[in-house]
């Protein structure tokens, strides 16, 4: 189904369910170096206005995987970085090219490349949501577990861009999410109000609580971002002092499901929001995570953007 993927509202429970199904297949046929042709003759642009490490170069594999070809398109090479309207970029990529994978700071900027291009573009994160990111991470627990339904996932740290996308995937996944989050740090009410609607059709359970430890008990995901995000640099200096203890780390563990996993979508700060010995040590499946970030990426480019 073509369209853009720019918050998990485009994504019904039976559409997630279909994606993982197909990032199951495309691993496999990836792994085995099968040639595939999902995205033959197909130019897919990267516009990123923030670094990436992952996103980036996981979706640019993919799609050169897939048979397509990716055009990198960093915002300071762009007339963008000199005023031109993202209205009149839209247009010309909307006839370049065939679909666009966008990193940005503001939601609206990549509304607007999907309303002005008239292509399907994907939300490669931006300050509100990290979409692709939530469906990658959620599967990889589907692949682990061997379930997702029924599962609970506690995430330490702050309620933001990862936190938001994790609620509502989780939601329509049927997984139940509890947030330990400082007061301040809150995920924006309008979006846990919308998980909730979804979750209350699913049966999944979200909630929002202070403490890292009772949010953890039980919990058979232990999951943790950040604590100061791309263009929060200002705000660094408070956010450290705020989120001292929102750190992921053995004791935590000791709370959590005999058999929990420990995920974080990375890049990760050692001895901030999570300890060094933890995620290297045998309850991590980040590598694991990371790994699938790129066929992650292939099946939300053959859901989105092949057909
Ligand atoms: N997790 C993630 O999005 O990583 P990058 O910032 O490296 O893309
Ligand atoms: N919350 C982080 C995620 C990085 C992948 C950020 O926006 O910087």
């Amino acid at each position: 189904m073509a369209g853009s993927f720019l918050t998990e509202q485009e994504l019904s429970s039976e559409q997630l369910f279909e994606i993982f199904d197909r990032i199951k297949v495309l691993k496999h046929d990836m792994k085995q170096g099968k040639p595939l042709d999902v995205l033959r003759n197909k130019v897919i642009g990267i516009l990123f206005e923030k670094p990436s490490t992952r996103t980036r170069t996981s979706f640019e594999s993919a799609i050169l995987r897939l048979g397509g070809s990716a055009i990198y398109l960093p915002v300071a090479d762009l007339q963008i970085n000199r005023g031109e309207p993202i209205e009149d970029t839209g247009r010309m990529f909307g006839s370049y090219l065939d679909a666009l994978v966008a990193r940005v700071f503001e939601q609206q900027t990549v509304e607007d490349l999907s309303r002005y291009s008239g292509i399907p573009v994907i939300n490669g994160l931006s300050d509100v949501v990290h979409p692709t990111q939530a469906v990658c991470d959620i599967f990889t627990v589907l692949e682990v577990k061997g379930q997702v339904k029924g599962l609970k996932l506690a995430y330490i740290g702050d309620g933001n861009n990862v936190c938001h996308s994790l609620l509502m995937i989780c939601a329509l996944a049927g997984m139940h999410m509890t947030v330990a989050c400082p007061k301040s740090y809150r995920p924006d009410p309008e979006i846990f109000a919308k998980a909730e609607r979804i979750a209350a059709r699913t049966g999944s359970q979200l909630a929002i609580l202070e403490s890292p430890e009772k949010a953890s008990v039980g919990a058979h995901i232990l999951y943790t971002d950040v604590w100061v995000s791309m263009g929060e640099e200002e705000e660094e200096k408070t956010k450290l002092e705020i989120f001292q203890g929102y750190q992921i780390n053995g004791d935590l563990l000791k709370v959590a499901a005999k058999d929990a996993h420990v995920m974080h979508c990375l890049p990760a700060h050692r001895g901030l929001e999570i300890t060094n010995e933890v995620i290297e040590g045998p309850r991590s499946i980040v590598w694991q995570q990371a790994e699938n970030k790129m066929y992650g990426a292939a099946g939300i480019l053959d859901h989105f953007v092949s057909s």
